[in-house]
C-alpha cells in the first residue's frame, strides 16, 4: 500500500560531521535531481545562525566537489540553501521543541533525521512527542545501532514508546549502495545460481572489507567502537543476509525482511577463538585515542551459518584500516570437482564468484581453460562483468529519498539488528590483547590460522582497467 509523503525534513545534529560529509551533498543532489519540494529544518545545539549553517552546507558541497574534481551548481545550491531553516537549542529543553513546532508550521507528516549519538535518542523522541512533532511522523537513525544486544533491544523499547516499527527507519549506508543491492538482484533475477548455492558445491565464502586510510580525524568516535561495532555488525553482515538468504516470497519489504532475519537468526554466535582482533602500529598516537588503547582497527573471523543450505560452509570475513589497498569484495569458493580428470591443478582451486562491491562494481567468474597444445593442461580465467555506472545515486541520497517516501525496504528492523548484535555479542569484551600490524600490511599473522585450507585470504587486488 502506496504511503504519504513526508512533508518536512527535520534533521538533528545538522553542525555534525555526517550532516557536512554526507546530508548536505545527497540534499544538494536530490535538488538537482528532482528538486527538493519541503522545508528542512536544521537543528543543532552550536549556537549558530541560520547564515553560519547555510555556510557549511555550501563549505560541505565545496570539499564533496573537489572529491569528485568538479565544482558546486551554484543555481541548485540558491534553491537548496532557501529551503534551509535553523534551530539552536539543547535537546533536553522542551523549548528547543516549541520552537521546531513553530518551524514546521503546516507541516503535518515530518521525517525527523537523527544524526546525533545514540544516548540522545530517547530523550529527543519523548520531547517529539510532548511538544506534538511526532504525530504521524517518521524517524530516521544511524547506525551503530546501540553497542551490544542488551543496549539496542533497550533503545528499540525507547523508540517504540514514542515510533511505531513501520515509521523507525534504520539506517545503514551499504544497503543503499547499488552493488550491494545488486547481490540481491543477480542471486534472485537468475536461476543458475540457485542449484549450486549452497554446500554441496561451494567450498567456503569470503568478504573482505579493506581500507587504505586510517583513523585520522574520527579517534575518539572510533575508540567508541572498533572495527566489530563500525562495519562488521551492520555492513558486513547485511552483505552476508544478502549473500546467503533464501529467495524471499516477494519483493515488499516484510518479506525480504522476513527471510533476512531468518538468516540473521541461523547465524551461530562468533567464537572468540575464530575471531582475530588487530590494531594497526601508530593507532594509539592518534588524536582521541588512548596511549593504551586497545580497540581494534582490524578484524578477521569464521561465521558459521546452522542451515541445511549452508551448514559446513565457513564464511570469512575480514575488515581493517590501514590495510595495502581501499575494496571491497566477497569471494564464492566452489568445491574442486569430485575427481581430478586432468590431475594438473595445484592448487587445487577450481571455480569461484568474484563480487567486488567498491571502489569498482564487477562481477566476475573464475573457471579453467584448456591451454591451446597438445596436452590437456588448463589455466584460470575470469569472465567479468563490470558496471559502469554514468549518474549513481550516492547511498544517503537514495536512502533519505526512499524514507521521505516511506519505503522501507533497504533499511533495518528492529529484530535483524538485535539479530546481528547476538552475533558479535560474545566477542565484544575485549579481554584479549589486539594484535598489532603494520600499516599497509593485510592485518596480524594471526588472521591467517583462523581460516582452513591451502588458499588462505584472497586479497583483493587493483582491478585492470579493462576486463581481459
Ligand atoms: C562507515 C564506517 O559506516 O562506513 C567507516 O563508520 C567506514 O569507518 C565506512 O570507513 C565505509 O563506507 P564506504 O561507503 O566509504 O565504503
Amino acid at each position: 500500500m502506496p504511503t504519504p509523503r513526508s512533508d518536512a525534513l527535520v534533521f538533528f545534529g545538522a553542525t555534525g560531521d555526517l550532516a557536512y560529509k554526507q546530508i548536505f551533498p545527497a540534499l544538494q543532489a536530490m535538488m538537482q535531481r528532482d528538486g527538493l519540494d519541503l522545508p528542512i529544518i536544521c537543528v543543532a545545539h552550536s549556537g549558530w545562525t541560520v547564515e553560519q549553517l547555510r555556510q557549511r552546507a555550501h563549505d560541505s558541497l565545496v570539499q564533496a566537489a573537489k572529491g569528485h574534481g568538479g565544482s558546486v551548481d551554484e543555481a541548485t545550491f540558491a534553491k537548496l540553501s532557501a529551503r534551509l531553516q535553523y534551530v539552536d537549542g539543547d535537546y533536553n529543553d522542551p523549548a528547543t521543541f516549541q520552537l521546531l513546532k513553530k518551524a514546521l508550521g503546516s507541516a503535518t507528516r515530518p521525517l525527523h533525521y537523527l544524526a546525533i549519538p545514540p544516548s540522545l535518542f530517547g530523550v529527543v523522541a519523548r520531547n517529539l512527542r510532548q511538544s506534538g512533532c511526532a504525530d504521524d511522523a517518521r524517524i530516521v537513525v544511524e547506525k551503530p545501532f546501540g553497542r551490544d544486544l542488551a543496549s539496542a533491544q533497550e533503545l528499540n523499547r525507547t523508540l517504540h514508546e514514542v515510533f511505531p516499527e513501520p515509521s523507525i527507519f534504520r539506517i545503514d549506508h551499504y544497503l543503499g549502495k547499488e552493488p550491494v543491492q545488486n547481490l540481491l538482484y543477480f542471486r534472485f533475477a537468475n536461476s543458475v545460481l540457485e542449484p549450486v548455492w549452497n554446500n554441496r558445491y561451494v567450498d567456503s565464502v569470503q568478504i573482505t572489507m579493506a581500507e587504505q586510510f586510517g583513523i585520522d580525524g574520527r579517534g575518539s568516535f572510533y575508540e567508541s567502537v572498533g572495527a566489530i561495532r563500525d562495519v562488521l555488525q551492520n555492513h558486513l553482515l547485511q552483505v552476508t543476509s544478502l549473500l546467503a538468504m533464501d529467495a524471499p516470497i516477494g519483493s515488499d519489504p516484510a518479506s525480504l525482511n522476513a527471510e533476512k532475519l531468518r538468516l540473521f537468526r541461523a547465524m551461530r554466535p562468533l567464537d572468540p577463538k575464530e575471531v582475530v582482533r588487530g590494531q594497526f602500529n601508530g593507532y594509539r598516537k592518534v588524536d582521541g585515542v588512548a596511549p593504551d588503547s586497545n580497540v581494534e582497527t582490524f578484524v578477521a573471523l569464521c561465521l558459521h551459518i546452522d542451515t541445511w543450505r549452508w551448514a559446513g560452509v565457513p564464511f570469512y570475513i575480514r575488515a581493517g584500516k590501514s590495510l595495502p589497498i581501499t575494496s571491497t569484495e566477497v569471494i564464492v569458493d566452489m568445491k574442486t570437482p569430485p575427481l581430478s580428470v586432468f590431475d594438473e591443478i595445484t592448487p587445487p582451486q577450481s571455480n569461484y564468484f568474484r563480487f567486488k562491491l567498491s571502489p569498482e562494481v564487477i562481477i566476475a567468474e573464475g573457471m579453467r581453460v584448456k591451454k591451446p597444445g597438445e596436452a590437456m593442461q588448463g589455466e584460470p580465467v575470469e569472465l567479468v562483468a563490470r558496471h559502469h555506472a554514468a549518474v549513481e545515486k550516492s547511498p544517503y541520497e537514495r536512502l533519505l529519498g526512499d524514507a521521505i517516501r516511506g519505503d522501507n525496504s533497504l533499511f533495518t528492523s528492529d529484530e535483524c539488528v538485535e539479530a546481528a548484535w547476538a552475533v558479535v555479542d560474545q566477542v565484544l569484551n575485549h579481554e584479549q590483547a589486539v594484535s598489532v600490524y603494520e600499516p599497509g600490511s593485510w592485518g596480524p599473522a594471526e588472521a591467517a590460522k583462523i581460516i582452513s585450507g591451502t588458499e588462505g585470504w584472497h586479497n583483493p587486488a587493483p582491478e585492470a582497467s579493462e576486463p581481459c
